[in-house]
């Protein structure tokens, strides 16, 4: 393996953890959320085709996203990728290799164009969809309990995949130019601080 990919690889792992770590300590994600899941994996993986076609046909109706479709993998190869997801995901499968996983997901995003707001909008909408099955299954005390260890779940993978594409944006930059990231992050700082007052300055009204 060439040094510098093995170098990305070592600190995709030290990134990850730290993701780990961040989402135990701000959102008290845990074992329990994924066991929540698990303990009504037969109701969470009954919904799989409805959540999964409304996911989709969102995509579709919309033709920035649909266009993706057309230049990448087709729709239906993904939505099958997308279901097993999410039958791991309620399915109590979350675990190192999952999140691992999820680095690799943010990957194959990236390499299509698909920008982190269309991933954020779209877990919001799938959040959504799977609070109104709850709603319409649970009590509404344990549609609640429900939903938040799904959130918590969702949202771990996509601040695994927003990060894991910053991640990658990043990294490939560096690599591409050969640059050695303490003079690109000195450089960056101080871009940031002209980007900053020209913001104060032109772009925000009070
Ligand atoms: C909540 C947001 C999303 C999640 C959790 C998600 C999840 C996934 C997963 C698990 C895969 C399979 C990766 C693998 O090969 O192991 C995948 C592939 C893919 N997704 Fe998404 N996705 C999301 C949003 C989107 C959006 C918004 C689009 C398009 C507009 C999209 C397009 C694709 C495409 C084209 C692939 C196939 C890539 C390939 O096989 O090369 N995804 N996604």
């Amino acid at each position: 393996m060439q040094a510098s990919i093995e170098n990305i690889l070592k600190k995709a792992e030290k990134k990850l953890t730290e993701i780990i770590e961040d989402a135990k300590n701000l959102v008290q994600f845990s074992e329990k959320d994924i066991q929540v899941l698990e303990q009504r994996k037969e109701i969470l993986q009954s919904w799989a085709d409805e959540l999964v076609d409304d996911f989709y046909n969102t995509l579709l109706n919309y033709p920035k996203t649909k266009r993706i479709f057309e230049k990448s993998v087709p729709v239906e190869v993904v939505k099958e990728k997308f279901k097993n997801w999410y039958l791991e995901l309620v399915g109590g499968k979350v675990d190192e290799k999952f999140y691992r996983r999820q680095f690799f997901v943010g990957l194959v995003h990236i390499y299509w164009g698909i920008e982190n707001d269309v991933m954020i909008f779209m877990a919001n909408h799938l959040k959504r969809a799977f609070l109104n099955k709850a709603l319409e299954v649970f009590e509404p005390e344990e549609a609640v309990y429900v939903f938040q260890a799904f959130s918590k779940v969702v949202d771990f993978v996509i601040a695994i995949t927003v990060e894991g594409y910053l991640f990658t944006l990043y990294q490939g930059l560096l690599d591409v130019a050969g640059l050695r990231p303490a003079l690109v992050e000195r450089m960056m700082k101080m871009k940031l601080e002209e980007m900053y007052k020209a913001f104060k300055e032109n772009f925000i009204y009070f």
